[in-house]
């Protein structure tokens, strides 16, 4: 399963790629609004910590808008990978990027539906949101597992970026699913290190250590 962070700060994008296994970046215009950075310049930066697709999104409602926006963006780097929402214009848009040979991840998908829809307009990537899902009172991961289903029939290649994650057992229900990447909070990713038992047992074996009194 690919790892994708989901953030437009730089200092944590840096951190993460520096584990070496970071993936790629997703943003969002909400994302963007907190970084407090300038769009265009900060999406150019991402790009250069990642080899890997980092997503930048339109804002235009409507297809040649949202064309125009995905010609300004696609000029920052070759990574970056042209988001657009689920709607008729967003998939239409979709449609003509991809035939292009232009990335393109859909995003806000609420049903398997409208996945199929994304697979069939060519999408590289359709992002689920899980954790807003749950929020309406609806199951984020059955809607992976039924994306993963129907996908896996028609045999589409479009990648499911599970994404909306808020915490490691969501990770981890998508990885038992075969989601093929998950974007996360810089936190959740950092978290998915930590193991009590682990940090205990660091503890113990340094303590026996420095009873032997020798170096490596
Ligand atoms: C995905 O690409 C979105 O940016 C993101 O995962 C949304 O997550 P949220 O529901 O936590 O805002």
């Amino acid at each position: 399963m690919k790892f994708f962070v989901d953030t437009a700060e730089i200092a944590d994008i840096r951190e993460l790629a520096d584990t070496g296994l970071l993936d790629g970046v997703t943003t969002n215009p909400s994302l963007i609004a907190k970084s407090g950075r300038d769009f265009m310049e900060v999406t150019a930066e991402i790009c250069k910590i990642t080899h890997g697709p980092v997503s930048a999104e339109v804002v235009a409602l409507d297809h040649e808008g949202m064309m125009r926006e995905a010609e300004v963006l696609r000029r920052i780097a070759d990574n970056v990978c042209i988001k657009v929402p689920l709607t008729i214009d967003g998939l239409k848009t979709c449609r003509k990027l991809t035939s292009d040979g232009t990335m393109v991840n859909v995003t806000l998908c609420f049903s398997a539906n409208q996945a199929l829809l994304a697979a069939k307009a060519g999408a590289s990537f359709i992002s689920p949101f899980i954790g807003r899902h749950d929020d309406n009172g609806f199951d984020g991961i059955d809607l992976i597992r039924d994306i993963r289903l129907i996908y896996d029939n028609y045999s589409f290649e479009t990648e499911i970026l599970a994404a909306s994650i808020r915490h490691p057992v969501h990770v981890l229900e998508c990885a038992r699913i075969g989601a093929d990447v998950a974007t996360m909070p810089p936190a959740v990713i950092k978290s998915l290190f930590k193991h009590v038992l682990t940090e205990k047992g660091i503890e113990g074996f340094l303590a026996d250590w420095a009873k032997t009194g020798q170096t490596i």
